[in-house]
């Protein structure tokens, strides 16, 4: 079945000789091509971006570090790119009309000085990828592959989302002139998200299944039409999302934190973050390497389950239910190499409840900072690996914050107006983070009033 009116790749502009290779997770064999589906063609395992040149004469470590200084006085665009930036580690581009950028990356690493005193710590750091253009981390990895999906000549793009893929590649194949087909989990992601897709002009599929079913159903569309792939299992997308790593480093002038903490849901942040970590260290960008962590949460543990059931073997994979819509995934395509950047670096992988959570978003709020729910599970899952002395209290942590507050809004209001879990005694100990809105006459007497009660 293919569906005659959709155009065929056009494929008339050969690229050049590719400076990187695509090489299979589980078997190892290496290919120039990745096929429709991001597999491998021999086992059918996720393919992964090798850079074979780099084994006989890697770039120099101190050269790299002073021309990425260097970028950041530049106006080129792609030197204002927080990702395109640190080029010398990616795919190469033949000229910089190439790349479709909205100038992301480039985001704050916050202090988090209340947090910090929160969890027992001297210091805490959040690395807040929800600066980023559409508000999420998504758009460091989609700016490398939705330029590669229009250097391959493709007219439409396609992801399975739990809501911020989807903003992400809506908005940047609308920069890039293609068109994008968006297949969501019908009511399960959060209206925020949804809005933007629709504004960035996506075609947008509300499906009757969970983010699983939804991208269960791309890998079979992208084998029967022309439409290119833009989830994480497209590794284009995890060699952008390195740059996160990359800045982070660059941010604390090249010291490693002792552990790096992020969420994990499809798995393919944690995967990009230590894959950078570990090329850092290989190319001697970083003497050492942090500890990557990874937090999900109680009802979406299918990592936590695989490594303790299955030893890391093979995947446990759940029935996904958690209010942190994002990281709602039972099934994640990328737990192998998340499997071993937890490995590599000696990191943990934890879980946290719903109303950890809770607690944890609040208080990166109070912060104002702010992120959406899925990034909390860093801050709960930190004081956890505190309490077991996995992270002890004089080391150095980042959070990765993968999500802007304004990412879903109804959690936050159903939090501070008490609704969150309908009133249930969970949520009693969550009461002094709450900040309801309060329905007053408009006098000055009511409103002076409230500030008296909220000083004492
Ligand atoms: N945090 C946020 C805010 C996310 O949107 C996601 C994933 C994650 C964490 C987990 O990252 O999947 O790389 O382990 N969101 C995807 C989406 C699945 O479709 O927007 P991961």
């Amino acid at each position: 079945m293919h569906p005659s009116s959709i155009p065929a790749p056009d494929v008339s502009r050969k690229p050049r000789p590719a400076d990187f290779r695509f090489r299979c997770i589980a078997c190892g064999d290496q290919s120039d091509a990745s096929g429709k589906n991001f597999r491998c063609g021999r086992c059918g395992d996720l393919l992964e971006i090798v850079y074979p040149q780099w084994k006989d004469a890697g770039p120099d470590a101190a050269k790299l570090k002073s021309t990425w200084r260097s970028r950041r006085l530049s106006d080129s665009t792609l030197d204002q790119s927080g990702v395109w930036r640190f080029r010398d580690l990616l795919p190469a581009l033949d000229d910089e009309q190439q790349a479709i950028t909205l100038r992301e990356g480039n985001t704050p690493l916050y202090e988090l000085p209340q947090c910090a005193r929160i969890a027992g710590l001297p210091r805490l750091f959040g690395k807040h990828q929800g600066m980023n253009p559409t508000g999420s981390f998504k758009d460091a990895g989609m700016t490398v592959a939705a330029t590669f999906a229009r250097l391959a000549g493709f007219r439409w793009v396609a992801c399975a989302s739990t809501g911020n893929t989807s903003a992400s590649m809506a908005a940047y194949a609308a920069r890039g002139d293609m068109r994008s087909l968006v297949l969501v989990p019908d009511g399960k992601i959060s209206w925020s998200k949804l809005s933007q897709a629709l504004d960035y002009g996506a075609v947008t599929c509300q499906l009757r299944t969970d983010f699983d079913g939804c991208l269960r159903l791309l890998q079979e569309l992208v084998c029967h039409a022309p439409v290119y792939q833009l989830n994480s299992i497209n590794p284009f997308r995890l060699e952008g999302q390195k740059a996160l790593a990359i800045e982070l480093l660059e941010q604390l002038d090249w010291q490693p934190p002792d552990h790096i903490i992020v969420p994990g849901g499809n798995l393919g942040n944690s995967s990009a973050i230590g894959k950078a970590l570990l090329e850092m260290r290989d190319l001697g960008l970083i003497s050492r390497l942090p500890k990557l962590s990874i937090i999900q949460a109680e009802g979406a543990n299918a990592l936590v389950r695989t490594l303790r059931e299955a030893g890391g073997e093979k995947l446990v994979n759940v029935q996904a239910e958690t209010r942190a819509t994002a990281i709602r995934i039972g099934n994640p395509a990328s737990w192998k190499k998340a499997v071993h950047v937890i490995e590599a670096t000696g990191g943990a992988c934890e879980q946290v409840s719903e109303v950890e959570i809770a607690q944890a978003k609040a208080e990166i709020g109070a912060e104002g900072i702010g992120c959406e729910p899925a990034s909390a599970v860093t801050l709960a899952g930190l004081k956890k690996l505190l309490e077991q002395r996995f992270v002890k209290p004089d080391e150095t942590v980042v959070l990765v914050l993968t999500g802007n507050l304004l990412k879903d809004p109804d959690y936050t209001i159903e939090f501070h107006r008490g609704e969150l879990f309908q009133g249930k005694e969970s949520e009693r100990g969550l009461a002094p983070l709450r900040r309801a809105p309060q329905v007053l006459d408009a006098t000055l007497s009511a409103v002076i009033g409230v500030l008296e009660r909220a000083e004492k």
